[in-house]
């Protein structure tokens, strides 16, 4: 790990005038420099400089960060090499902080990405020597430049090419564990032979991954890296690190299934398109795209297949959704794909289909309404209304989810209660006696008031000191919060699942701080670490008395969500008529609401 204060150190050495210059030619405007933004196409210059605040900002795409972040992007490094690129010019060494393991993992995992990248580029220089494989591409409309963006390259049909860029072919374990090679009786060869190579990179521009696409026949079609430590399929998105800008600029994501089809499109003009790579869309990719935009629209094919996987995308949505967000579904011909589709109809065509593409909403119905059969009839209405319940259950946005609601009302005529909207909760309960009196008044002593910082208290702890989160947090909070959705936003919990996500992968509070840049997270860490900063000050805190203190606040939690459960259980029925079991757990919850508390 290295060390935060190094980091400022350096950030106060270098002038990032003189970072930026090197690439970009600035010209003076007041306080300020200016040129025309690097990282969107503009005619007139919106980005600005500020040597004062050592800080650089475009107006136009909003991008902006310290001379760390500018290399990143600029020059496509990590974090690391980033600082070390950096550290290099101001002629200092980088220190590393050998406190924890955690160094020495981190260490490996960066061994990974400079393993991947090696070979990216070893893929790279082959793709030049390869005229049948640049042929291919040319023969699917593909140039050069879109070739470099997306770092297209091309395995030669060798068993063990790699050895020309690898010493240590033989007996690399890195080739082994990032997927690039297989070992079989002692012999090893190569993954990817014969194939046009597409690397995958992470959120922060990393290649975690490749897929590869036969030229000649043979199967399979596209042969993917396997799962390593750096690659999990359900959480990544291709395309997404060469979409970032334009995704910034035009608010909107779209979502296809394939490698060609993202840099088919993107060498038609529609640059911010992504791939889920042939699987099914999962939560945690839409709560990621969803991060970045409030605009998310799917594309699929118009056929039977299509549609099926359009719906499993919209139950992936329907946790993710938030009131003020949009998923909507594009459909596309049948037999066409979006590679396809745009090569012959072109951008605008394509950019009206996803304008005017079906709301969430109303492939929800449509498709629940088909699977009903006849909404005249009793048994249809039903069918309707139980086949939308469960999937209703997983909406969280309020709004969304009464709108839908009232919608699926009308079509059968049950009230919005029978399908599941709690219109009673917290309103007029009827007073109940003695028990449930007393548990009243536990109830409305415990509204604790500092309960809304809880959260954002963990949040604090984890940027300051990332060692006192415990294997079990993340889990631990999906656990807690559907009894906690009245004590703190989903902004909040978003914000610490993602907090814990990050910790969990070893990035410490500079590159937490970079990985949020530009999301809705930003404020909220910055507000974090500045809080942090006052309250626990590395060296004056001992790490123990805030792995306690952490402790603590998760075991506070814990009893705000036990209390919401036994009002939940109370609601349903009065005790005396409440089931065995449910008399047994409404005792048990009193009984620890009841206790002294140890803090
Ligand atoms: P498609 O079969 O639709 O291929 O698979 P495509 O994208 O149209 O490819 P081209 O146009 O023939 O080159 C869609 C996606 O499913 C995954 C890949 O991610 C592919 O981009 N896939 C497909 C595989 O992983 N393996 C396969 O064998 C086929
Ligand atoms: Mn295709």
């Amino acid at each position: 790990m290295i060390p935060q204060t190094f980091i400022d150190e350096l950030l106060n050495r270098v002038d990032i005038v003189d970072v930026i210059e090197k690439f970009v030619p600035l010209k003076r405007s007041g306080a300020n420099l200016s040129a025309c933004c690097p990282f969107h196409e503009e005619k007139t210059p919106s980005f600005t400089v500020s040597q004062q605040k050592q800080f650089y900002h475009c107006f136009g795409c909003g991008a902006h960060g310290t001379a760390i972040s500018f290399l990143m992007e600029y020059q496509s490094l990590g974090f690391i090499d980033a600082i070390e690129n950096l550290a290099a010019r101001a002629g200092v060494e980088v220190p590393r902080d050998q406190r924890n393991d955690r160094a020495d993992q981190q260490r490996d995992s960066k061994d990974y990405f400079l393993t991947n990248s090696r070979a990216a580029s070893h893929y790279k220089r082959q793709l030049k020597e390869a005229p049948n494989a640049i042929d291919y591409l040319k023969s699917r409309g593909i140039d050069g430049n879109i070739a470099a963006k997306f770092l297209v390259g091309y395995a030669s049909d060798d068993w063990q090419g790699l050895n020309q860029e690898f010493n240590d072919y033989d007996d690399s374990q890195h080739l082994l564990d990032v997927g690039l090679i297989n070992d079989k009786d002692g012999r090893r060869y190569d993954r990817f032979r014969g194939r046009i190579i597409f690397p995958i990179r992470d959120f922060r521009g990393r290649v975690i991954a490749f897929g590869g696409r036969i030229i000649e026949k043979g199967e399979p079609k596209y042969l993917n890296s396997p799962e390593t430590p750096l690659f999990h399929k359900g959480k990544e998105v291709y395309g997404f690190w060469e979409s970032r800008h334009a995704i910034r600029q035009e608010g909107r994501i779209l979502v296809v299934e394939g490698y060609m089809d993202v840099v088919a499109l993107h060498q038609k003009g529609i640059t911010y398109a992504v791939a889920t790579l042939g699987t099914a869309v999962t939560e945690f990719q839409v709560s990621r795209l969803l991060k970045q935009c409030s605009d998310l629209i799917f594309c699929f094919d118009g056929d039977s297949a299509g549609r099926k996987a359009a719906f499993r995308a919209l139950e992936s949505s329907l946790s993710q959704i938030e009131d003020g967000r949009k998923v909507s579904f594009l459909y596309l011909p049948d037999g066409d794909d979006p590679d396809s589709f745009i090569r012959a109809h072109g951008r605008e065509v394509f950019e009206e289909k996803i304008v005017n593409a079906t709301p969430m909403s109303d492939v929800l119905i449509t498709e629940l309404t088909r699977q009903s059969g006849d909404l005249e009839s009793v048994e249809g209405k039903s069918k309707l209304a139980s086949l939308f319940k469960p999937l209703v259950a997983r909406v969280k946005a309020p709004m969304m989810k009464k709108l839908m609601t009232e919608r699926v009302s009308r079509l059968t005529g049950l009230s919005i209660h029978d399908l599941g909207i709690d219109e009673s909760l917290g309103a007029h309960k009827p007073v109940r006696r003695s028990l449930e009196n007393r548990s009243a008044s536990i109830l409305s002593s415990s509204r604790v008031s500092s309960a809304p910082s809880v959260l954002q208290h963990l949040i604090e702890m984890l940027v300051t000191f990332p060692e006192v989160m415990r294997d079990e947090d993340s889990e631990q909070l999906k656990v807690l919060r559907p009894n906690l959705q009245k004590h703190f936003s989903s902004v909040q919990f978003d914000a610490l699942a993602e907090i814990l996500n990050l910790v969990g992968q070893q990035l410490n509070q500079a590159e937490i701080i970079d990985y949020v840049r530009n999301t809705g997270l930003e404020a909220l860490v910055a507000r974090a670490v500045k809080l942090a900063n006052i309250r626990y000050q590395r060296g004056k805190v001992e790490v123990e008395s805030v792995r306690s203190e952490y402790a603590q606040a998760w075991e506070q939690l814990h009893r705000l969500s036990r209390l919401n459960l036994q009002k939940e259980l109370l609601s349903k029925t009065s005790v005396s008529s409440m089931s065995e079991e449910d008399k047994a757990r409404y005792r048990s919850l009193t009984q620890r609401l009841t206790e002294p508390k140890a803090d």
